[in-house]
């Protein structure tokens, strides 16, 4: 949302995902939106209030009889672009379903004409009793924005669907119902993960790439109106259902499936982590330790960035680098960037091994001349909508 500063009125209900809610503010803010959350008396038994200024820069109030002179019942929701209730307890839902208008939550959703977007969480029998079927239905057919629930591990130590979304899923969906749909019309491209090269049945070589990302940024092109196709070698880290993927091992089937997707890409965003050698020959049974130790060598995988670059198809092509030389890395990366014929490199210095699973980064972009054109620090979310910014820009000179 880097692009204009939408105000964002979030919900937050009483659920135990309420914790999870604080990074999509925390998103939500990096991002640049004016987010104003207002609790419903539950959702404070969860998180406080303290939090929830600090986090969202903005007071918080949750009565009716609050700020009265400035008819703050129904000011939020009339000045609100867009609206999260997340995460949304059952009751909620019940109160959204048949219009309930008694607190300052509800006031504020029923007094605005901004699109409602709503992330359900709760126990599965709750997901799937009839009542909060009829009522979700009937949000649904209202034209309210469903984000998840998804299926995995609850409160407890039961799992099953009414997990709350992940919070890049709940960010993507509030900036697609701010309409900023600047990427209607790319063909895009993105591979992310790690791949695995196999050394025996039961081994292989790996990396640390968890795949965070490349999933932030395949999730923040489709919400803004991206046709995306994901390419995933090895994940740390759910996959959203929503993205459409191809799931691959090897830097061998990763050079497949990007060459069989290249063809009709208008962009392709290579933020995989893919194995620069192979185990020449990979043995069919498990290496025996009785067998003493192993000689394993290596050959050289295809570089398949530079094999994208030289081809030179009109494609923008953005390439990733992790670099561990702090002193060198500007030189290292700007040289990257131009042996590579890419169009934009992403670097990220990966020196203290920070960035490897973690939600943040900070990342430095060069052009294909090895210029540096912008930096970014923040979540990977933020990161994925600043590239996708000049990804934007390169649109407006090219189609
Ligand atoms: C520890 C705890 C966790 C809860 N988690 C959920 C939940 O995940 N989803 C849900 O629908 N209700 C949950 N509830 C029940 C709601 O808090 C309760 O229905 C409350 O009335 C919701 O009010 P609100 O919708 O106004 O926030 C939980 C209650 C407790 C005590």
């Amino acid at each position: 949302m880097s692009l204009h500063s939408p105000r964002v009125v979030v919900g937050l209900t009483g659920g135990i995902a309420a914790y999870k809610v604080v990074s999509v503010i925390r998103e939500l803010v990096a991002d640049g939106c004016d987010v104003h959350v207002v609790p419903s008396e539950s959702a404070l038994n969860f998180v406080g209030r303290a939090t929830l200024e600090a986090i969202s820069r903005n007071p918080v109030h949750d009565t009716i009889f609050d700020g009265v002179a400035e008819v703050r019942h129904v000011a939020l929701g009339q000045s609100a672009d867009v609206i999260l209730v997340a995460p949304a307890t059952a009751n909620t839902l019940s109160a959204l379903a048949t219009g309930r208008a008694d607190t300052l939550m509800l006031t504020t959703i029923l007094a605005s004409r901004a699109p409602l977007v709503v992330a359900p969480a709760m126990h599965t029998e709750m997901w799937e009793n009839a009542a909060t079927r009829s009522n979700v239905a009937t949000l649904r057919e209202r034209g309210v924005t469903l984000v998840g629930p998804g299926v995995g591990r609850l409160t407890g130590t039961d799992s099953g669907i009414g997990r709350l979304a992940e919070p890049a899923e709940i960010v993507a969906a509030v900036r697609a119902s701010c309409g900023t749909h600047d990427l209607v019309g790319l063909n895009i491209v993105v591979t992310t993960g790690g791949t695995r090269e196999p050394i025996d049945p039961v081994r292989f070589i790996g990396n640390r790439s968890s795949g965070i990302q490349g999933i932030a940024l395949a999730t923040a092109a489709q919400a803004r109106g991206a046709t995306v196709t994901l390419i995933a070698g090895a994940l740390d880290v759910p996959l959203p259902s929503q993205l459409t993927c191809v799931r691959v091992e090897t830097a061998e089937d990763m050079r497949s499936a990007v060459r069989a997707a290249h063809a009709t890409a208008d962009v392709v965003i290579m933020a995989a982590a893919i194995s620069d050698y192979r185990v020449e020959t990979v043995s069919s049974e498990k290496l025996k330790k009785s067998a003493g130790v192993p000689e394993i060598r290596l050959v050289e995988n295809p570089d398949i960035l530079a094999e994208l670059g030289s081809l030179k198809s009109g494609t923008f092509l953005v390439g990733f680098a992790a670099e561990t030389s702090v002193e060198r890395f500007a030189e290292f990366a700007a040289d990257k960037a131009r042996r590579k014929g890419v169009d934009l490199l992403v670097a990220n210095s990966v020196a203290d091994n920070a960035v490897f699973g973690s939600q943040d980064t900070d990342v430095h972009l060069f052009d294909g001349r090895g210029v540096a054109v912008d930096s970014v620090r923040g979540s990977k979310v933020s990161v994925a909508h600043r590239i996708l910014d000049h990804i934007s820009r390169w649109k407006d000179t090219h189609q």
